[in-house]
């Protein structure tokens, strides 16, 4: 596997269980010294033992330089990844994690920032309500989740409000007497048409995010997922040249890009293998690729400059990449 550099070794210095079926870790250095610095939004892989890696927002404020803040929800039917960090790790741990990478940036613009968070995609929102008061810049945080005990970082957003200058709060709870679930065409109705609008959340809720943010300029829109969407482009029968080496490698029925190029002894990045967390992006330079990601853009697809390898394919019967 060549998964993308895990290359620091942090001690887990705090874990917080407060928040049912959620485990915060505070991830530092042994020395406690400062770490590389990352903006809101980033994700950091963190080596999950036997399950493999897996990819975290970071939801502590970028300011501080010396932890890595990450919300893991336990996945009672998942790959093992949430099990072993709920299960397996003990304050004082060492995790082998990478440097932050950001797909889900803030974009550099005084226009207000609206913020919708749904369950544990709030973690790399709240990174961004940090940001964005820190910088004294407009923003608005939705966060809908079941109930008080399940909302990550409730505590921690609660306390924050109170005190924020430069916007506000917005709490939906749909299984509590009296509460109400986020009404995602109402936010954004009432969005400024300037504004931005970032949304982390489940499939039901980015879908419908889709459909509702219709109409709205596609650079003030914002997403990014914890789930894939798409099935894998597994039809094969094409040929993948190496425009470097000149090399080719045929992709057979069943794989994927990343599966035969594993299989020809290539070695190439990748973490997820699920099209969403955009390590495996290769450049293309010829031929027209399947997208089947949920990183790039709609305007990033038309465009067919890269792909993710782990789970696109090929609409002809060969693609020429810049590997
Ligand atoms: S490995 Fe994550 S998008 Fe391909």
């Amino acid at each position: 596997m060549q998964a993308s550099g895990l290359d620091m070794e942090l001690r887990v210095h705090a874990v917080d269980d407060r928040t049912s079926g959620v485990r915060l870790l505070d991830l530092r250095r042994a020395d406690g010294g400062l770490l590389p610095t990352f903006d809101a939004g980033s994700h950091i892989d963190v080596a999950v033992g036997e399950a493999g890696v897996r990819q975290y927002s970071l939801f502590n404020a970028p300011d501080q330089a010396d932890r890595y803040c990450i919300a893991v929800a336990l996945k009672e039917q998942g790959r093992g990844g949430s099990r072993f960090l709920h299960e397996r790790v003990r304050t004082g741990d060492a995790l082998r994690v990478s440097a932050p990478r950001n797909h889900f940036a803030l974009v550099s613009d005084p226009a207000p920032s609206i913020l919708i968070a749904g369950g544990i995609g709030i973690t790399p929102l709240w990174a961004m309500a940090q940001a964005l008061e820190a910088q004294g810049r407009p923003w608005e945080l939705h966060y809908g989740a079941r109930s008080r005990e399940e909302a990550a970082l409730l505590v921690q957003i609660e306390a924050f409000a109170a005190s924020a200058r430069h916007g506000r709060v917005c709490l939906y709870f749909s299984r509590v007497a009296g509460g109400c679930r986020m009404d995602l065409h109402s936010v954004i109705r009432r969005a400024p048409p300037q504004a931005h609008l970032y949304c982390c959340g489940g499939t039901p809720m980015l879908e419908d995010y889709k459909v509702r943010v219709q109409g709205r300029p596609v650079s003030h829109v914002h997403s990014e997922r914890f789930q894939s969407t798409q099935e894998a482009a597994s039809a094969g029968g094409y040929v993948v040249v190496l425009a470097r080496s000149g090399r080719q490698v045929e992709v057979s029925p069943g794989q994927t890009v990343l599966d035969a190029l594993e299989g020809a002894g290539v070695q190439v990045d990748y973490t997820c293998r699920e099209g969403i967390c955009g390590d495996c992006e290769v450049a293309v330079l010829e031929g027209t690729p399947d997208h089947r990601d949920d990183v790039l853009t709609e305007d990033e697809r038309a465009a067919n400059a890269t792909m993710m390898i782990c789970c696109s394919g090929c609409k002809g019967a060969r693609l020429v990449l810049d590997l």
